[in-house]
């Protein structure tokens, strides 16, 4: 429904907003309240405008019948979830990984005959987790005592995953990289900073929707995998269920970090919590 005047934004009908957020939920796992009517509005609008469609029905219904749906689905889930991330962001855990959690997945490992290290940043967003994970092992010297680094980076977007594989970032997103850091893994280009190749061929990065059984199934053997900050867009069966997933990619002893404000209460008791310096980490029993 367009409301008269020019400038005003279409509005979305209650009907209108339980298709979206069916669609939503059934796709990707996004979970919106009644209360969250107004994010289909606000964020949206900007898609029927580029796409010249006149009513929030209309975009429904290319969403589901186009040629070119699974382009635009794309499209409607980059506007509803925020890639927000950066280097180096939440130092307390990433101290807690580098000199707590790795430090004892390699004593666990050594003597197999297969050394290689697997970490998975599961919503990897344009690639800052994955890369300062990557980074980090790699200052530990690991890849010289003989370890394979390989570090996961997958995600739901396509357009995120497109600038990860990039690795060209503004300096704002390195805010939190100390200088020793980022003369040895970043090149200056123009006004922004490249990640440096070793450290890149490091990373692999994959298109997954954590709400796809059989793509999450495909990650195995994984000794520590980092799930921060994108349970808050799920409910709480979905949350379980990406649990599940995260709990048999991993090994034995395997370790998962969520964000800083994340917990597992409630909702699994699959992993036992464990202090790792300032920071808590779950551990696979
Ligand atoms: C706020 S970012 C988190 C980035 C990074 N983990 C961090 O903490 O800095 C959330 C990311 O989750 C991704 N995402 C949302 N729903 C997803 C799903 N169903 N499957 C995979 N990724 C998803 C979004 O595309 C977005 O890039």
């Amino acid at each position: 429904m367009l409301i008269a005047g020019s400038k005003s934004r279409p509005k979305v009908s209650v009907e209108t907003f339980g298709l979206f957020r069916d669609l939503l939920y059934k796709r990707c796992g996004i979970s919106l309240s009644d209360s969250k009517r107004y994010l289909i509005e606000t964020r949206l609008s900007g898609r029927l405008a580029a796409m010249k469609l006149k009513s929030f029905e209309d975009y429904y219904y290319y969403l589901i019948y186009d040629k070119n749906k699974e382009i635009e689905m794309n499209n409607l889930i980059g506007c509803m979830v925020t890639n927000e991330t950066s280097f180096y962001r939440d130092r307390p855990q990433l101290d807690g990984f580098i000199n707590g959690v790795i430090p004892d997945v390699v004593k666990r490992r050594e003597k197999d005959i297969i050394k290689e290290l697997r970490v998975w940043s599961s919503a990897s967003s344009t690639g800052e987790e994955p890369y300062t994970l990557a980074m980090m092992m790699m200052d530990k010297g690991l890849h010289l005592k003989g370890w394979r680094i390989t570090v996961i980076g997958s995600d739901i977007s396509d357009g995120v995953l497109h600038s990860a594989r990039r690795a060209g970032y503004e300096g704002y997103t390195l805010r939190n990289v100390p200088d020793d850091v980022k003369k040895k893994y970043f090149f200056k280009s123009g006004e922004n900073y490249s990640v440096v190749k070793r450290v890149k061929d490091l990373v692999t990065f994959k298109k997954i929707n954590m709400m796809d059984r059989k793509a999450m199934g495909g990650v195995k053997g994984v000794d520590v995998v980092f799930c921060r900050n994108v349970l808050i867009y799920f409910d709480d069966p979905s949350r379980k269920a990406v649990l599940t997933h995260l709990y048999d990619s991993l090994r034995p002893g395997g370790y998962l970090f969520l964000g800083f404000s994340e917990s597992l209460h409630n909702l699994t008791r699959l992993f036992t919590p464990v202090k790792m310096g300032h920071t808590l980490v779950y551990k696979k029993t």
